[in-house]
């Protein structure tokens, strides 16, 4: 191969890189044939229908305060309009997937929605898909997935299980893949909190566990590190207008994110800690046996 073609070569692959198409799908390139995925999961039950509490209606909605950087403030609006409006847990995922507002929709393969059972107590919420979760539309199903699984079940939590004591219900903050796996940017996630703010809600969780610093930061407001926020209790309560709160702040905990376990083992120690607190929070709450 001369020269001039190779150097084309190596920075037409460097560009696709860079765009986050850091992957072959298949062999011959083209618009990527969404695989086949394993639909969420069934997200309304007979038997615990869980209807929105205190549910605003888009039309009642009180007009925003803040403005938010750039461009963003109008996909904002249209993020906050659609979550408000969705009824259910089917509702948000329909608002979502129709929701055409940020490029990483149209790097991404999949929407990714949620996994493990809605009807369960605890819900867990990470920071955004990667390439697995990308791939499969679920989340938490990567290398760190497996890692959060074991962690998870170190404490009696499964996300398969049906039975809600011992289920837990998984999402995050993005609902597409940022390209590269790059950190999603304050602009994506200050878009994207109606959205999981509002699947919280419909959810309904007793517990929260905020997974890695962006969930944690972007769902309790703060800019504090992953460290200090770790470890202990906090009290959730939606900001976004409109999206209304249980009558209560939800308890909520921040802890490592599994990716930073893989590459820091020796915070498993913290993680562990965490787990514990959990367990003692269910027992507390007689989500579980003594
Ligand atoms: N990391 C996350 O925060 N979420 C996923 O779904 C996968 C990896």
């Amino acid at each position: 191969m001369m020269q001039a073609q190779k150097q084309a070569l190596t920075a037409a692959l460097r560009w696709h890189i860079d765009a986050g198409a850091d992957e072959a799908l298949s062999d011959k390139p083209g618009d990527a044939a969404r695989p086949a995925v394993k639909p969420p999961p069934a997200i309304q039950t007979a038997d615990a229908p869980r209807p929105p509490q205190n549910f605003t209606p888009a039309a009642q909605a009180v007009p925003e305060k803040e403005d938010v950087a750039g461009g963003t403030h109008e996909l904002k609006r249209k993020a906050q309009e659609l979550a408000r409006s969705a009824a259910t847990l089917e509702d948000l995922c329909a608002a979502i997937t129709a929701f055409d507002g940020l490029d990483i929709k149209r790097t991404a393969t999949n929407m990714v929605f949620c996994d493990g059972n809605p009807r369960a107590p605890v819900m867990l919420v990470g920071e955004a898909p990667g390439a697995d979760e990308d791939r499969m539309g679920r989340p938490f199903v990567g290398v760190s997935g497996r890692l959060l699984d074991r962690i998870l079940k170190c404490i009696n939590l499964d996300r398969a299980e049906e039975d809600p004591g011992k289920a837990i219900y998984i999402s995050n903050i993005l609902n597409w893949r940022p390209p590269g796996n790059r950190t999603p940017t304050p602009a994506e996630v200050d878009v994207c909190l109606p959205f999981i703010e509002r699947h919280i809600i419909l959810a309904q969780p007793k517990i929260l566990i905020l997974c890695g610093g962006v969930s944690a930061k972007a769902l309790l407001g703060v800019d504090s590190s992953i460290s200090r926020l770790r470890g202990k209790w906090h009290g959730y309560t939606p900001r976004t207008e409109g999206v209304v709160a249980h009558a209560a702040p939800i308890p909520a905990i921040a802890t490592y994110h599994p990716a930073y376990l893989l590459r820091t083992p020796l915070q498993k120690k913290a993680v562990w800690q965490d787990m514990l607190i959990i367990q003692e929070k269910r027992r507390e709450m007689k989500l579980i046996d003594l």
